[in-house]
């Protein structure tokens, strides 16, 4: 089977490490890919959110299945063109993706579905957004409708500060994502991120994780796309996996159903539990990323399986090995991130690392420049270890974190504290 993967992070590096563990694999492109993973499969320059280029990229390589990886070129539809065109396709279709694109049709789902959420109200203007606001009282949640790349979220201890959030988003400095915007009740609870598989029908889930979205230790400072992750999440008891599966995950399938658009992809669950119950923060229509670190360290090869069950719609026959295992992967970042950091540094020791099916370093912001490793992002690389305890996986990554030559990198050193602590 040759396979193409659409995307270029950390979390497309898992994925790509995955799949080519797969006997099934003959072939592998990444596009864009990044220099991590230059080095396990075939890395091509093209333009994701071109759908044109893209089906006619997957026919000129003889492509047999495309896995989307980040949400940008699910939203753009890209996934319609390429089943339009004939291909095998994982990743939902552009109007599935709304699960993720808008906040407020996602609020309209849940409340179709019954499903436990936030209370909310959806707004197009700021005046009778702040009479809300006023009468709500804070701490209270103000979200940009739209994608804003992990940024458009501001919990508001006060009311002015979300008045201030307000006129920011309506003011335009989300450009269209905030158009319109959603104001959410503060969920207190502990969050955890739950990750199913749907085919249109069957959910199937395949695992659970714990991000570390703030870039400070203790859970301190401004929200990253995540600074680390480990899998499972303790918090996710069999109880509240199947109160998850039963009052959200499968409540909201039967409605995209309803609505004539089936959900066919990974669906990321983003949950918030208090005192064993479950509620919905929010979906996105893809792996998380650090966390489909995590979860491919522990699926392996059968994550192709998996994913071609769900787009041949066989997910019914599908089943996941699992073993009593736990992964944790730390992000190394360029110090300034998430502000303004510095690229094109040289990236020394990665050589000496052991990559094999417990220990993997992921790329995340990586090139090649004259033969050696330099970063080019914020987020540069996923360290990546799996063990028979969390505390073994922890002593593992960070044990290679240690080995990595990098004076601009910085990592938080309370990954999975915790899961640790408890
Ligand atoms: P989102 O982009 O919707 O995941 O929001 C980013 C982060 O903001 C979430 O992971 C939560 O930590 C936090 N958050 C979002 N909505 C709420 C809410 N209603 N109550 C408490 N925290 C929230
Ligand atoms: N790590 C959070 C995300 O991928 O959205």
């Amino acid at each position: 089977m040759n396979i193409l993967i659409l995307g270029g992070g950390g979390r497309e590096h898992a994925l790509a490490w995955a799949v080519m563990q797969n006997p099934k694999c003959d072939k592998l492109i990444v596009a864009p890919g990044n220099a991590g993973i230059a080095a396990i499969a075939t890395c091509a320059a093209l333009d994701i959110l071109d759908g044109a280029a893209v089906v006619a990229f997957a026919e000129e390589n003889s492509i047999d299945f495309v896995i989307l990886g980040p949400e940008a070129p699910l939203a753009a539809g890209i996934a319609d063109r390429l089943r339009d065109a004939g291909l095998l396709v994982f990743g939902p279709s552009r109007e599935a993706a709304r699960l993720e694109a808008s906040k407020g049709f996602t609020k309209e789902i849940c409340d179709a579905a019954g499903a436990p959420t936030a209370a909310w109200a959806r707004f197009s203007d700021a005046e009778a957004a702040k009479v809300y606001v006023r009468e709500t009282g804070a701490p209270i949640v103000v979200k940009a409708d739209g994608l804003a790349a992990g940024k458009g979220v501001i919990i508001a201890q006060t009311v002015a500060e979300a008045e201030a959030a307000l006129d920011e988003m309506f003011g335009g400095s989300f450009g269209a994502a905030g158009a319109e915007v959603v104001i959410e009740e503060f969920m207190r609870g502990e969050e955890a991120s739950f990750f199913v598989l749907c085919d249109g029908e069957t959910v199937l889930p395949v695992g659970t994780a714990q991000d570390h979205k703030r870039v400070g230790e203790g859970d301190t400072g401004p929200n990253t796309g995540g600074m680390g992750a480990y899998s499972p999440a303790p918090v996710m008891s069999e109880d509240v996996t199947r109160r998850a599966l039963d009052e959200i995950v499968r409540p909201t399938m039967a409605e995209m159903a309803r609505r004539g658009s089936p959900y066919r992809g990974v669906l990321f669950v983003g949950l918030m539990i208090e005192n064993g119950q479950p509620r919905l923060v929010e979906y996105n229509v893809r792996f998380g990323d650090p966390e489909c670190q995590v979860l491919m360290m522990r699926l392996g090869a059968q994550a192709l399986d998996l994913m071609q069950a769900v787009a041949e719609g066989r997910l019914a026959e599908a089943r996941v090995n699992w073993a009593e295992d736990h992964a944790m992967t730390v992000v190394l970042a360029a110090k300034g991130y998430p502000g303004d950091y510095a690229k094109g540094e040289m990236i020394g020791g990665l050589d000496a690392l052991p990559e094999d099916s417990r220990n993997m370093v992921f790329h995340a912001g990586t090139a090649e420049h004259e033969g050696r490793i330099v970063s080019a992002g914020g987020r540069v690389l996923s360290v990546t270890a799996r063990g028979d305890t969390l505390s073994e996986a922890a002593e593992r990554a960070y044990t290679m974190v240690d080995a990595i030559d990098w004076p601009g990198g910085f990592c938080r050193r309370d990954i999975g504290w915790r899961a640790l602590d408890g």
